[in-house]
């Protein structure tokens, strides 16, 4: 019955459908044949946007959102009317849209040439590492930094300051650690706390939630970092054994989806720290690898590796990247920072 119901719908809503072109602004709830009831059964099934639909067959999305095949048919072909798939575009082309990024000062000149010239904007960054090995006392850091001037390595411009968003899961935020931070830096402790926004994040539908939150942020105020602190742990705890594993992988990946869509948008830098599990089976090497599988490497352009080393020192290792090559660079955690 509910499937007659939602044949209903279908027919009902298809009369409006009038020719759409291809409108970043559309949204599921656009969608020809797709009223109130539908559009929450896709979503419940992690359809929430036009390509994650347009990309499916019948079939699997029937299948997934438990819906009628006719009806996933039509709402798929609305959406490729809908979405932009896009086309190609020339390397010219891209190589101006790679003008825009900028690049953030870690304040470390080892790092910074590690990474050929700091941290990218429109890209996800992934540091992991043990507990103890630096991850959050680097965000910190590259939060501070953000709100230096374009010219000083920040992302800060003149008539518009840049403000860091942070998404925190273990609570681990320190406004102490930013003051510290910013003074050593010469600027305005206060000021540059007022900058930071800072949410707890209770569990993953939670954290994904707040990705919402700082797009909603980000049309009134200049969004140039956000941190998410870790970005697994909620998922790790939440779904447990194999049975639940791909379902956590799907949110996990339309997590990092969208934190991708946001550092684009709003041309900033996302820093997500990640766990290391032990991986007993390695004969040589660092014992650890990132957890979260393929879903978060493949998202994440930059990878670093932080490992504790002799005598208070630190390493990150590059381990992932479109354009650089693998390499280590040693820097320290002291009062005022992060240094070489
Ligand atoms: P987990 O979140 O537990 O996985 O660890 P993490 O990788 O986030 O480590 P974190 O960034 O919290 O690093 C903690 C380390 O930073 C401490 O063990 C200290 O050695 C160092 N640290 C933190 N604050 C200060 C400080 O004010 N002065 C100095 N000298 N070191 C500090
Ligand atoms: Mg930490």
């Amino acid at each position: 019955m509910a499937k007659k119901k939602e044949e209903e719908e279908v027919e009902e809503q298809e009369e409006l459908v009038v020719n759409v072109g291809d409108d970043p602004e559309y949204t599921i709830d656009d969608l020809p044949g797709v009223g109130p009831a539908t559009a929450e059964k896709l979503r419940e099934a992690g359809f929430d946007d036009l390509m994650a639909i347009a990309v499916m067959n019948p079939a699997d999305l029937a299948d997934q959102a438990e819906l009628g095949e006719a009806v996933s048919s039509r709402i798929i072909n609305g959406a490729r009317k809908m979405a932009s798939i896009g086309g190609f575009l020339s390397g010219i082309d891209i190589l101006e849209k790679r003008r825009e990024v900028l690049k953030l000062t870690s304040g470390c000149q080892s790092i910074d040439e590690l990474l050929g010239g700091g941290f990218e904007t429109k890209s996800i960054t992934e540091l992991y590492g043990e507990f103890g090995s630096g991850k959050t006392q680097f965000s910190h850091q590259l939060a501070v930094n953000a709100m230096l001037p374009l010219k000083e390595g920040g992302l800060s411009d003149e008539n518009d300051p840049a403000h860091v968003f942070f998404i925190d899961t273990e609570d681990t935020f320190r406004p102490e650690r930013i003051r510290q931070m910013a003074a050593a830096k010469g600027l305005n402790p206060d000021e540059i706390l007022k900058r930071c926004h800072v949410a707890r994040a209770y569990n993953s539908a939670h954290q994904m939630l707040l990705v919402d939150e700082v797009k909603k942020a980000a049309s009134g105020i200049n969004v140039k970092m956000i941190v998410v602190d870790s970005v697994i742990s909620h998922f790790r705890a939440e779904f447990i054994g194999r049975g639940m594993l791909a379902n956590r992988q799907q949110k996990l990946n339309r997590h990092l989806k969208e934190l991708k869509q946001l550092s684009d948008v709003n041309n900033a830098v996302v820093l997500i720290c990640n766990q290391v599990m032990s991986k007993p089976d390695a004969m040589w090497g660092d014992p650890t690898k990132a957890v979260g599988g393929h879903i978060i490497s493949h998202a994440s352009a930059f990878r670093i590796y932080l490992r504790k080393a002799k005598a208070g020192r630190r390493i990150a290792r590059l381990v992932d990247s479109p354009n650089l090559p693998e390499g280590e660079a040693v820097f320290s955690v002291v009062e005022d920072g992060l240094t070489d």
